[in-house]
């Protein structure tokens, strides 16, 4: 069970968290913020035990066992510029990855445009979603799954789940590192307004596939090309015989 208060008192944020919301369980919390006409206070963050429907990218399903992991959404209506949604998957991994360096000194990496890993196992995913109205934002939710205490995983996947008990040998404090994860993206959140740059050096700098080369799968369409960059806007820079194409979308694997 979390323990509420033992999160709290290492939270180090003005505005994330500071609403917190708690389900045993709730079909996605990412669903469930999108949905609310209550609690949309900017900042808060929603927090299940258990998903019902949890939801990846490009419809994939989330699960994870029942008080193991953290699956959480943070709804962040007028903190961010319509501009920088893409970017804001991005600079969330970052806030995913500084958290495990900054408390398990783990070497994790960041693969584009929404995975968090350790070597090619999947640890963290993220989910960001928005209902616009014309081209003004009316809600965006930062939805993060994170593989904490899970033992082992069975099933398919589309990458190798690991968590981070199945790399350091141990159990760890789900309360703690969502603390960690929430102040580190309150930080990001200012970044993006004041240093954009920042952000996406902090990326570029744990991405390992720039410079490589890679194929990009959309649909039942197949890129192949040299991972050049990421543009000013999050976008992947493919560079290929034609030249540099800016990707919005896609599943990247080394090629
Ligand atoms: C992905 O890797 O494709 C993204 C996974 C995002 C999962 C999180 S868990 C909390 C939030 N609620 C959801 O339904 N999905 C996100």
């Amino acid at each position: 069970m979390f323990n509420i208060e033992e999160f709290d008192i290492k939270l180090d944020t003005e505005i994330i968290g500071r609403n917190f919301i708690y389900f045993e369980e709730v079909n996605s919390t990412n669903s469930y913020l999108l949905e609310t006409e209550v609690n949309t206070d900017p900042g808060t963050v929603v927090l299940s035990e258990y998903q019902l429907q949890g939801r990846g990218r490009k419809q994939r399903d989330w699960t994870a066992a029942k008080e193991q992991a953290l699956t959480f959404s943070i709804l962040i209506n007028n903190l961010v510029n319509i501009k920088n949604v893409q970017l804001l998957t991005l600079g969330t991994s970052v806030a995913v990855v500084q958290a495990f360096e900054n408390l398990y000194q783990l070497d994790v990496n960041v693969k584009w445009p929404n995975d968090v890993l350790v070597e090619d196992k999947k640890i963290a995913g993220i989910l960001v979603e928005s209902i616009t109205k014309g081209n003004k934002l009316e809600k965006v939710v930062v939805g993060i799954g994170i593989n904490v205490n899970q033992p082992n995983f069975s099933g398919k996947f589309n990458i190798r789940p690991t968590s981070v008990r199945m790399e350091l040998k141990k159990q760890v404090s789900r309360e703690r590192l969502l603390s960690e994860v929430l102040n580190l993206f309150e930080e990001m959140l200012q970044n993006l307004k004041n240093n954009k740059q920042k952000v996406l050096n902090d990326w570029k700098s744990r991405s390992r596939l720039i410079g490589e080369k890679i194929r990009i799968v959309e649909g039942d369409a197949e890129k192949y090309g040299i991972f050049e960059d990421i543009d000013n806007n999050g976008f992947l820079m493919l560079k290929t015989r034609e030249g540099v194409e800016t990707i919005l979308t896609g599943d990247v694997s080394i090629r």
